[in-house]
């Protein structure tokens, strides 16, 4: 199963000169630094905006969100509100589709997938790779009511956090690479962009046509268009470094699998720091005992594959993007209140919520290479950098 899937994305490869084909090469190779326990001691914490009835970053998903309704519309106005106020430097992108569902009567139902993305200044789009973090926004149509606190508002939330508390060490980051000359075309680009992504959930009953409405369409538009010649990366599908893929989390003591041999380097990382986290007494839902990753030991060879679980991240799987699925599902299967009315937000385990905030920020900054830019000292030496760029400008 996997195996022709990858080879699709290695036909792309032979395209590239041999000069961009050393730069991908050297990327892959660099892209990820650790962060210090000082660091991991000082990640933001979202607080009171996790709050289930008015926390100013979940209690507004906490809603019925049916796509094609009003919830739906409401709780994307949520997040692209958030982005626009609380992250001005973000791109903020919509990728539209209609599609019949099986209850739809014949009628088309409109789809919305929000992109927010944010890249190194002046770098064009075609040669900027990007973290993908994913998380979808609708709710299931059954039961009526139903809420999806773990599936997926809970997701949405905490990729909402991670966003905000790494976007000023980016800024700062790239100010200082500019200052240094580092930011030239002959290095590596790294970006981040985040997918809210609608219609995930079956409107009846789970088949190929009924689920995965948004993200068929989006990886479909994604691998068709075509970046300029010469850019490093051949489509915004390419460009995808790693769909790291958030649902079903916010219940206590999770089970994460690795499913994947060629990203089990990054699930161990994930893993890693879960466990610093933990020594480190960095989370709420301490359980000194057990590790959320239960194959953190084991290598890209002993991982098990026989487990296949349908998630917006296949259309992009098939279509060769390296994927890290974070989904709670050990061996007692998801956990109990998936698809039920019990999936609401009192029956969230509000401490896991926000170490799973805590543990993405961490990650995300250590695939951004935030370290020495993410701690709270770090505010004050940005302004004195800001104004010193100023003045270097005035004088030009
Ligand atoms: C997609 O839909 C959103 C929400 O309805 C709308 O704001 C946006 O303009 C649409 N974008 C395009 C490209 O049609
Ligand atoms: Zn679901």
């Amino acid at each position: 199963m996997m195996l022709p899937l990858l080879l699709h994305r290695g036909l792309l490869r032979p395209l590239l000169s041999t000069w961009l084909a050393f730069v991908l090469l050297f990327s892959a190779t660099t892209a990820y630094e650790s962060v210090s326990d000082e660091t991991l001691r000082s990640l933001p914490r979202p607080g009171k905006d996790f709050d289930i009835h008015d926390g100013a970053l979940l209690a507004p998903i906490l809603v019925p969100r049916v796509s094609g309704t009003a919830g739906s519309t409401a709780v994307l106005n949520h997040l692209a509100d958030f982005i626009r106020t609380t992250l001005p430097d973000w791109t903020i992108q919509f990728q539209n589709s209609t599609s019949k569902t099986p209850v739809s009567k014949g009628k088309e139902i409109p789809f919305v997938n929000l992109i927010a993305s944010r890249d190194p200044p002046g770098t064009s789009p075609g040669d900027v790779g990007r973290l993908t973090l994913v998380a979808h926004y609708d709710s299931k149509y059954e039961p009526q009511g139903f809420i999806g606190a773990i599936d997926s508002a809970a997701p949405c939330a905490i990729i909402m956090h991670t966003m905000r508390s790494i976007d000023s060490a980016m800024t700062k980051k790239w100010e200082d690479m500019r200052a240094t000359g580092q930011l030239n075309q002959l290095e590596e680009q790294q970006g981040i962009q985040v997918i809210f992504m609608d219609g995930e959930e079956a409107f009846k009953e789970w088949t190929a046509s009924d689920s995965l409405y948004g993200a068929r369409s989006l990886a479909e538009q994604w691998d068709a268009e075509v970046h300029p010649a010469m850019s490093v990366y051949r489509s915004p599908l390419d460009s995808i470094s790693l769909f790291v893929l958030l649902d079903l989390l916010g219940a206590k003591e999770p089970t994460i699998q690795s499913f994947f041999p060629t990203t089990h380097w990054a699930y161990k990382k994930l893993a890693t720091l879960e466990r610093r986290l933990r020594e480190l007494k960095q989370l709420q839902s301490s359980d000194p005992g057990r590790s959320w990753f239960p194959h953190l030991a084991k290598s890209e060879h002993e991982i098990p594959l026989y487990m296949r679980i349908e998630d917006d991240h296949i259309p992009f799987l098939r279509r060769g993007v390296e994927v890290l699925h974070i989904i709670d599902a050990g061996d007692r299967g998801f956990p109990k209140v998936w698809h039920t009315m019990q999936d609401d937000g009192e029956h969230l385990d509000l401490d896991t919520v926000e170490d799973w905030s805590v543990l993405f920020t961490a990650f995300a900054a250590e695939w951004m290479e935030l370290e020495g830019f993410m701690d709270a000292s770090q505010i004050h030496k940005r302004s004195v950098t800001d104004a010193w760029h100023k003045t270097e400008f005035l004088q030009l």
